[in-house]
Parts: structure tokens; sequence; C-alpha cells
């Protein structure tokens, strides 16, 4: 059974990975040709010419104009992903299509609809506008990852594993130390998670970057809209500086980072990334740095999640886990991302109500504290569909069993 969920936007590329070359990338296990027109336009359809299946993104195939001529024997496709011509014969099977799917170009990606075309509603794709906006400046990347992408789901929602995995760069023991707060909005299909560090070290990614010297204010505010799009909203400042009353927050640092999280295959994920800051805007010192930072830490992850799909891999089914307070998060991404593969719709799709993987674990949720002001209304604490009344944790008290989900 697939674990992809399908009728989704996906991130499939950056548009700058995007131009007058035939484009190859592997989404949902779909094999995809993208490339633009003259006029600019992204186009994405099937990869595999009708003929005999020659990839179009293989040379010796090519464009010319507005068409993609196969680099076997010639069949070429307009814009739209129908035939137009073939060789030998005037008259185009009528059925000598490639499938072709709706894309979106915004905020620096190119998305994608891979499921059923008719549910493809360019209104619910998730935004990022400050990877490709006035007053920020971003970094970006992307790094393959030989595993499922729920294991990158887990490993962004905890960020409690930036002290173990990632010390040195990102991570300080007041990361892990730091208790968070966890809330579902199910009518936007959004999972927040709050990490509020008062006093906190300052981290080398971000001393460097900003100059701050001593002890900082660290917000760390997930917003995960399930199944492709994660934001970090990180928020740096000296130890006591906090936004003013009217919202402004002159004194501090923000930094969003971003990450797509796109199936390639079951078992293999595209990892995209982006660093995007409202400070240093001009300074390549400043972006050549967190580019090579924020790519040690990704691949870092890559590391560890290619060795736990292996591993994963390996175990018979049924294993199970353990879950405690750090995991709340996580747990409601698998809640949400379940109730998407059942067939709820994402956005505005509350009251599905479908169990959902991990769901013995609800509980671990039980705190469920409001976010700290982060941003959104009508959120529920994500453990409050579990019945969410252990609250397991460093205390000890009332660790939780989940059962496998994957
Ligand atoms: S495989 Fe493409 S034209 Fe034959
Ligand atoms: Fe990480």
């Amino acid at each position: 059974m697939t674990s992809i969920v399908r009728d989704q936007w996906y991130v499939a590329a950056y548009g700058r990975e995007i131009g007058r070359e035939p484009f190859g990338r592997t989404v949902c296990g779909e094999s995809v040709l993208f490339w633009r027109t003259e006029a600019g336009r992204v186009t994405a359809m099937s990869d595999r010419c009708v003929h005999r299946r020659f990839p179009l993104s293989e040379p010796p195939s090519h464009l010319v104009g507005d068409t993609v001529v196969c680099g076997y024997h010639g069949f070429t496709y307009g814009a739209d992903g129908v035939c137009v011509a073939v060789p030998g014969q005037t008259r185009v099977p009528r059925t000598a299509r490639l499938k072709s799917y709706p894309v979106v170009e915004q905020d620096s990606f190119v998305w994608i609809f891979i499921g059923d075309p008719a549910l493809a509603d360019p209104a619910r794709i998730p935004r990022a506008p400050w990877l490709d906006m006035p007053g920020w400046t971003a970094v970006s990347g992307m790094e393959p990852l030989a595993a499922r992408a729920s294991l990158l789901v887990d490993n962004l929602m905890d960020l409690s594993h930036e002290t173990y995995l990632h010390g040195g760069y990102i991570g300080t023991p007041e990361v892990a130390e730091t208790p968070i707060t966890t809330e579902v909005d199910e009518e936007a299909g959004i999972v927040y998670v709050s990490r509020r560090m008062a006093d906190a070290e300052c981290p080398p990614f971000y001393a460097r970057s900003t100059g701050i010297q001593g002890r900082i204010t660290r917000w760390q505010d997930i917003e995960f809209t399930p199944p492709c799009l994660y934001k970090l909203h990180s928020r740096i400042a000296p130890v006591g500086v906090l936004p003013n009353g009217d919202g402004t927050d002159p004194d501090a640092f923000h930094v969003e980072v971003v990450y797509a999280i796109t199936p390639e295959t079951e078992s293999s994920t595209h990892d995209f990334w982006a660093v995007a800051r409202d400070f240093a805007l001009d300074d390549e010192g400043v972006s050549d740095f967190l580019r090579e930072s924020n790519r040690t830490v990704v691949l870092q992850d890559v590391a560890a999640l290619d060795v736990l799909e292996r591993v994963l891999t390996g175990e018979p089914d049924g294993y199970q886990e353990l879950s405690i307070n750090i995991d709340t998060g996580g747990l409601a991404a698998r809640r949400m991302m379940a109730r998407l593969a059942a067939g709820a719709s994402g956005a505005g799709g509350a009251g599905a109500g479908a169990p959902g993987a991990g769901s013995s674990a609800a509980g671990a949720s039980g705190a469920g504290a409001p976010g700290g002001g982060a941003p959104g209304a009508g959120r529920s604490g994500a453990g409050q569909r579990g019945g969410g009344s252990s609250e397991a944790g460093a205390s000890g008290a009332a660790a939780v069993d989940v059962a496998a989900a994957r």
C-alpha cells in the first residue's frame, strides 16, 4: 500500500532549475518532464514518450520552440503534452498525448499536483513568501534523501535533536531542555510546535550571521502544512529583548527556515531547504556562511535518516516505538497525514476524524498549551482529540508506546 498522498500539491523544483532545457525529476513515483515555454511558463508532463518510452528529459531529446522532440524517433509534443508530429506519416494518433500536470510557480518554488487534476486548487498551495520578497535574502538548495518522507517529517517536527545531531552548528543544550507546546488547526490543516528559550547559548549558526555576542532569547515556532511545506519561524535577540506591544520587533533578527518535503518514491525524498533572513541583506559573506552551514546541517539529518531507513526496512512489521512529550508535534503531523491519506481533503478537511498513525499515543500530547502568541486562530491542543490525559516527559510519567505507524 502506498504511503504517498497523491491529491496534494508538492514542490517539484526551484524555478531556477527549469529553463529551456528538458528537465526530469521523479515526484511521488512518477517521472515528470519540466521545461519553460518561450513565454517563460513552466510546463509539466510525463517524461516517457508514448512511442517506446524514451525519456524526453534525456539527450538527444530537445526543445524546438514550444515543443519537445523525442530523441529516439522524433515524436514531438506541445506544451500541453499533446503529440503534434510523428515520423513517417501525417496522421498523428489521437491517443498520442503525454499526461500533463497542473503546475504553479510561487515563492521561488515550482509546485505540482500529481493526483486528480480536478482537485488541483492553486489557492490551497501553502505560502513561503520570504523566499522571494523584498526585505529578505534567501539561500536554498535540495539534498536527495534515501529515506521515506515521513522520517523527514518526524525529524523536522522534533527539533530537540538539534542538541545531539547538530551540536556545534545549531544545537545547544537549551533546545533539548526546553519543553514545547503543540497545537493543531484542523480547519486549516496546520500543526504548530513552539519552543521559546528565554536565555540560551547562541549557536555558531546565529552568532556568526547576526553578530550577537553572548546569550540570546531564541524562539522556534514551527508551522507545518502537511504533507509538503514546513516553516520554522526563528527569532533571535539579545536576552530580554522582546517584541513591542504593537507587534513590531526591530531589535530582533528573524530567520525563516523553510523545508519542502517531496516524496520521490516510497523510500526516497527530495529534501528542499531554504533559509531566509531579514538582516545583512546584501552581505554575501553571511549568505555563503548560512548556505554552507545549513547544507551541513541538512546533510547531518540526511546521513541519520538514510541509516534509519535501512534499519526500518529490515525490521519485522509491527515494531513498537516509544514516544514522549517532544514527539507531540510529530504525532500530530502523522495523524494529519493519515487523515489526508484516508481521503479527507487537506485544508478544510476537518471532521473526517480518521484515527491515523500513532493514534494510541495521542495522550502524549496532552499538554497542548497555547503557543505563546504564534499566529493562527481556532487551534486545539494536539492531545485533545486523543483524550490528552497523560503527559509523558522528563518527569518520566506515563511514557507512551506507539504502534509503528509506517
Ligand atoms: S521512443 Fe520517442 S519517438 Fe520513439
Ligand atoms: Fe536536523
